[in-house]
This record gives structure tokens, sequence and C-alpha cells, in this order.
């Protein structure tokens, strides 16, 4: 997907999520697990105000599993219910539905309460590009597309998913736009994969990979090639990956490109094992 960063595009998504907030109950804010303050935009607590909001960090399968846990625990000190997942595996998403449940438990206690019968939790989608928005609504869609065009304010056009007997999600996500003003949030973004266009160059991306890790994963880079620590200038630490690797142009010297492309791989594929981004020691 081509994101492009206009202040057009920025209120045109603000409507549109502005627009789908009247139908729901509650914002299923997406955000990767891997970046759990990077992936966010600052801007929708100023969209969504009041309404009830669950933190769902996907991509947990790729994530440090211990940042992850103190993450949840670091957004539920801040009063926001939060839930990791994985949305390629429909089972654990039923956790999804459980979490929205408890946030919404008092509100759905007082309409019993005033002899209200209670209904399905409408919900919808918002996040930044390549979170895992279409691949969460897909998995719990299944075959439950339901086309409702009789529901009071809902055009025809408009879809729900039906999610059990417990949850109704619109089928359109919110689209936001990550905050590219912080460079290093930009590369963060780069490097896990999160935004596929080039904003910054493989070898200025492999270098912030590799200094990241040396400061908060070590170990793996040690493990995966054989380093103990970065050299300065760090093109001692490239000719020593090119000559493990053997990634060596046809005069035999080292091909710098293709080992920026590996690093990056690398950490895009979880060869590095499962990496998080943004360390909650950070933001405390
Ligand atoms: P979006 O609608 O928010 O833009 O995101 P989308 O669903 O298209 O997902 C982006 C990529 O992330 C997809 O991979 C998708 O399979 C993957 N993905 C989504 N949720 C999860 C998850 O919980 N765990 C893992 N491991 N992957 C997830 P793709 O289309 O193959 O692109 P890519 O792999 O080249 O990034």
């Amino acid at each position: 997907m081509t994101i492009q960063w206009f202040p057009g595009h920025m209120a045109k998504a603000r409507r549109q999520v502005t627009e789908n907030l009247k139908l729901v109950d509650i914002v299923f804010e997406l955000i990767d697990a891997r970046l759990p303050m990077s992936s966010r935009n600052p801007m929708l607590d100023d969209i969504i105000h009041q309404k009830k909001r669950l933190l769902i960090l996907n991509k947990a399968d790729m994530a440090d599993e211990t940042q992850t846990k103190r993450w949840i625990q670091f957004f539920e000190e801040k009063g926001h219910k939060a839930v990791a997942v994985n949305s390629l595996d429909s089972k654990g998403l039923k956790r999804v539905t459980k979490a929205a449940e408890d946030v919404l438990a008092e509100k759905w206690d007082r309409m019993r309460k005033k002899g209200l019968k209670p209904r399905a939790i409408r919900a919808m989608i918002v996040g930044i590009p390549n979170v895992g928005k279409s691949t969460m609504i897909n998995r719990l869609a299944k075959k439950n597309i339901a086309r409702t065009g009789n529901m009071p304010g809902v055009t025809k056009s408009q879809q729900w998913i039906k999610v059990g007997k417990e949850l109704e999600l619109l089928d359109t996500p919110g689209i936001l736009w990550p905050k590219f003003e912080d460079q290093r949030v930009g590369a963060k973004l780069a490097v896990t994969g999160a935004i596929k266009d080039a904003i910054m160059n493989m070898d200025d991306l492999a270098i912030f990979g590799l200094n990241f890790l040396e400061t908060y994963y070590p170990q793996r880079l040690h493990e995966r090639y054989q380093i103990e620590g970065l050299t300065d200038p760090i093109v001692g630490t490239f000719d020593h990956i090119g000559k493990l690797r053997n990634i060596k142009m046809s005069g035999g010297d080292i091909d710098y490109s293709m080992v920026s492309e590996l690093i990056v791989r690398d950490i895009r594929n979880e060869h590095l094992g499962k990496l998080t981004f943004d360390f909650v020691e950070d933001y405390e």
C-alpha cells in the first residue's frame, strides 16, 4: 500500500473515523505489538474523545513476549484495557470479544437495569496501515458478513460482521497515519516492515537495526552474527557479516548493500528472534 501523508488525507481519515464513531459502542485500536507506541497515532484521543476503546496489540507472535506483558500492564495502568493477539490464529481472537465485554460491562449493566435487552456490542477497528486490520476483519468474518441496510443510521452499503452473538464489527476499518515527524519512529516502522515504502535507504535502516540490537538485544547479535558489540566505524561490522555470509562482489570485495539487505531481512523474518522495538522502560 502506498501511503501519502498530505493534510488532505489526514482530514479525510479523521472525517471517516468520526462519521463511523456514531455507529459503534467501542473502538478497537489496533497496534503492532512490536511497536506499541510508534504504531499509534496520538491524535486518536482527540478524534474519539470519550468513546470506549480497547487496545489490541496485534502480531504478538512476532514481538518479545516479556515486553508485550509489560506494555499491557503499562496501558492498563493508564486506564486502557489492552489485549495481545495474533490475527493469523482465529482461536486467539476470542479474547477480543471477551475484552470488549469487560470494557463495556458497566454500560451494559446500566442498560440491563433500565430494562433494556442486551444486544451485540458494535465495534470498529482503527489503526495505521499494515497493523493487520484487514487480516483481523477477515479472520473474524469467516462467513458471517451480514448486509444490514435496515439498522437505523446505517447506509445500505455498510456491512457488519457478526462475531458470535456478542459482537458486530464494522467491515471498513478506519485508517490512521503514523507520526512520521520523529525520525526514530520512522526508522522503527521501516525496519520492522510495518511501513513498506522506502522512507529510509537500506544502509541507514541496517545501521539503525544494528545499533538498536546492540543496545537492547546484544545476545541476539552475538548468536546470529558472532559479534561482541559493533565496531567503530561500523564498516568493520559490515565486513565481518559479509565475510561470515560470504556476501562478496565478483572481484571479492564485500557487497555492502547486500549485507544491509540481509540484516534488515533477518530482522523482519525473525531470524534475530522475536523483537520489540519500543521498550516500555523508555516511556515510563
Ligand atoms: P492493514 O489492513 O492494517 O493494512 O494490514 P493487513 O491486514 O493487510 O496486514 C499486513 C500484513 O501483516 C499481512 O502480511 C498480514 O498477513 C500480516 N499480519 C496481520 N496480522 C498478523 C499477526 O497477528 N501476525 C503476523 N505474524 N502477521 C500478521 P502480508 O500481506 O503477507 O504482508 P507482509 O508479510 O509482506 O508484511
